[in-house]
């Protein structure tokens, strides 16, 4: 019987060398392996022997058996290489070819340009706080000391919500600029304070080239003791020549904001004609870019802080100005047309 078996083992391993494809490979495991192999149905007859010959028939039938198994298991994988790398003319699967690329998303221009003014400014040492676009009329309007009569609480340019039920005052509204998270800030942080806060901002208004009715703004906040307004000055430098590069000349001109005391606006040299003049800057070789100014006593105290004791600068600023004036964009509803062509430039 050891002999059968190792003839068997033989005879098995030479076919087992000689196979091309899985098809094969399986009726060679029916045949050598399955129930009805004749490894199979010696094992079976096996209880039939006496019992030292059993012993060693045994064992040597499961040797044989294991021994056989093993070698399929070695070839099963070399064989699915074969096949993947060589192909027959029946199942042809070249796996040279390279896959297809998925398509790569990116930032919206608009995000781009957020992160870029958010990053100079944290690098300042200001922190990121946010508001939500859902606004009270009291951080939007009262708390910056925009009374109820000012043109801005007009419902004309304000998106306000429905009362809520049982009343018929109206005081949620969509706010018109990131300045209501500034005096949520104010009321809610203990000096010093540098914060960056930016946002989307909603307006009641006509859509043209140059208005939308929600659009995107970042608000600024310092409040120390001594602050002043060459800090106010030095800060917005240096976001401008980092923004918009070392050489680009700044101006501030006085302005008028309710929450501010003085309040100025800078402008930058026009990037088209380098302060020559044309048609983009109305031919005064300026273009505005942000509010600004010394944060208004009142503001400070009626979030808690003392004015006598600390100062403050602020400023706001429109993001969809940035991109249009640097990439020379003349119709800022581009932006958000979803239209692939355009938003793939950047
Ligand atoms: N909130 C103003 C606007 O929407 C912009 C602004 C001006 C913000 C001066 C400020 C500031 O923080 O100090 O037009």
């Amino acid at each position: 019987m050891i002999q059968q078996l190792d003839e068997l083992k033989t005879k098995a391993l030479q076919e087992l060398g000689q196979i091309q494809d899985g098809k094969e490979l399986e009726s060679w495991r029916v045949r050598y392996l399955g129930k009805k192999s004749s490894l199979t149905s010696i094992l079976r007859s096996l209880a039939t022997l006496p019992l030292e010959e059993r012993k060693s028939a045994g064992a040597r039938a499961n040797q044989v058996k294991a021994d056989l198994e093993s070698e399929l298991q070695e070839k099963e994988p070399a064989l699915r290489e074969a096949r993947l790398v060589s192909g027959t003319q029946k199942e042809i699967l070249d796996i040279s070819l390279p896959g297809r690329p998925l398509p790569n998303g990116r930032l919206h221009p608009i995000t781009q340009t957020l992160n870029e003014i958010l990053n100079i400014f944290v690098s300042m040492g200001f922190q990121i706080a946010e508001g939500s676009d859902v606004e009270r009329d009291y951080y939007n309007f009262e708390a910056l000391n925009i009374p109820a009569e000012h043109p801005s609480r007009d419902t004309l340019s304000t998106c306000w919500l429905e009362p809520e039920t049982g009343s018929d005052e109206h005081t949620m509204l969509l706010r018109t600029h990131t300045t209501a998270v500034t005096a949520r800030v104010i009321e809610k942080m203990k000096p010093p304070i540098r914060v960056i806060e930016p946002g989307r901002v909603y307006r009641y208004e006509a859509t043209d080239a140059t208005h939308l009715p929600m659009f995107y703004q970042i608000d600024g906040l310092a409040v120390d003791k001594g602050i002043t307004m060459a800090d106010l000055k030095g800060t917005l430098y240096e976001f401008a020549r980092n923004f918009f590069g070392e050489e680009r000349k700044v101006r501030f001109r006085c302005d008028y904001f309710p929450f501010v005391e003085p309040g100025v606006e800078m402008a930058i040299e026009c990037l088209t004609c380098n302060g020559k003049g044309c048609r983009l800057c109305g031919y005064s070789g300026w273009i505005e870019i942000l509010g600004a100014g010394m944060t208004h006593p009142e503001v400070l105290r009626r979030g808690g802080i003392d004015p006598e004791e600390y100062s403050s600068f602020a400023f706001g600023i429109g993001i969809e100005r940035l991109p249009m004036l640097r990439y020379g964009i003349d119709d800022i509803r581009l932006f958000y047309g979803n239209d692939l062509r355009f938003l793939r430039q950047f």
